[in-house]
């Protein structure tokens, strides 16, 4: 197992990364103080593969209370189901000390995430993540959501949780679209701040794919770390954790304009692809990194490039994003593998030539 501290002023926290370690979170909540009841907040798919493991290591650590759980999908990411837990946690008599834990996928961490944060002002919250993309990525940072009609992720709130438990050997059951969807978010790290990571996913990509434990828990930990560096440094993203935005400034827009057909993995690295050549074509990233980046998502099962889409709707979306500040699209581009700044100096033609596959 390895241990990764998330080291914030008022609100620091461990990540647990290991494998078969998900019976042992009953006697780590104890050992953090807590008692008597604790709540688990799943989907149905993950309740019925994990939920019993966890829950019985709960009560052998002498906690009772219930499993809350509702339908998979981002559909279901909403306020309505938020105001639905609600009730149910105020049936369950869940006061100010009763834990929250989100066990599952991304989807059940940020909506467990957002009820934690706001029943009762904010109840304790332990992350249980389950799928890569939640073990690498939406667990650790303290962000939390639901989505609002057309407002995806746009109602939330930093709140970080109190522990965060990865175990690995949940990824044994992941269907593998979803493997590849949270490898793009380990490509993006490896890509923008650890070229010695990137490489070790070059040597170890057939491992990850045939989901090895140890190597998955290696992968796991060094990415933790590099989120966890980054919220550290920027808890309310404020600065440097732009750059956790490579490949999502056209990811996003390919992810809008495919009416979210695309899965968010497969976007971020069509966008990755995009954005590392635009990298190129300003004189930052040489031939070969661009083709390694390409080599690698595609080995990771992920699309590099998008044939069908409205180039035109992609350049407009992106001028829509949540991020664009005074006017300003923002992009993270590459100087090297592992090397990344951020620059809103990108001119619309360039998008529109590299995803045209033209100049
Ligand atoms: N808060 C953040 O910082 C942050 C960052 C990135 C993404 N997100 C959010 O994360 C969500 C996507 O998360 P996701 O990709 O994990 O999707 P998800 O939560 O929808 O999970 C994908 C599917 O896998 C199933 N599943 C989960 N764990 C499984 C397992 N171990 N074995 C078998 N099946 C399993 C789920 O039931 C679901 O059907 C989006 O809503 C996105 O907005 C949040
Ligand atoms: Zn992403």
């Amino acid at each position: 197992m390895q241990t990764i501290k998330v080291e914030l002023e008022r609100n620091s926290y461990e990540v647990r990364v290991g494998a078969g370690i998900l019976p042992r979170a009953g006697a780590w909540l104890r050992d953090l103080g807590y008692s008597g009841k604790a709540v688990i907040i799943t989907d149905t798919t993950v309740k019925g593969l994990y939920a019993d493991v966890l829950s019985g290591g709960l009560a052998r650590a002498g906690f009772s209370g219930g499993i809350l759980e509702i339908p998979p999908g981002e559909g279901l990411k909403t306020l309505e189901i938020a105001g639905g837990l609600y009730e149910r946690l105020t049936d369950a008599y869940v006061e100010r000390t009763t834990p929250v834990i989100a066990l599952g996928g991304g989807v059940i961490g940020d909506i467990a995430g957002f009820v934690a944060a706001t029943y009762l002002r904010g109840v304790p919250l332990v992350q249980v993540p389950t799928t890569l993309l939640a073990q690498v990525d939406s667990s650790v940072g303290g962000k939390t959501a639901v989505d609002h009609g057309l407002l995806k992720n746009m109602i939330g709130a930093f709140y970080q949780p109190r522990l965060v438990i990865a175990d690995v050997d949940t990824l044994k059951t992941l269907p593998a679209d979803e493997l590849s969807n949270g490898m793009a978010e380990v490509v993006k790290h490896a890509a923008i701040l650890d070229a010695g990571l990137f490489h070790y996913l070059e040597k170890n990509i057939a491992e990850i794919m045939a989901r090895d434990a140890g190597v998955l828990e290696e992968i796991v930990a060094r990415n933790v770390r590099i989120k966890a560096g980054v919220v550290a440094q920027d808890e309310r993203e404020t600065g440097l954790r732009a750059v956790l935005n490579f490949g999502h400034t056209v990811g996003h827009a390919v992810e809008a304009v495919s009416g979210f057909t695309l899965k968010h993995g497969q976007a971020v690295a069509i966008g990755m692809a995009a954005e590392a050549e635009i990298s190129r074509r300003v004189g930052k990233l040489n031939d070969d990194a661009v083709s390694r980046l390409k080599n690698l998502l595609v080995e990771a099962g992920l699309p590099v490039s998008v044939l069908d889409i409205d180039i035109e709707a992609v350049v407009s979306a992106m001028r829509h994003d949540k991020k664009v500040t005074a006017g300003h699209v923002r992009f993270v581009l590459l100087d090297a593998i592992g090397e990344a700044y951020v620059t809103d100096a990108v001119s619309p033609s360039l998008v529109r030539e590299v995803l045209s596959g033209h100049g």
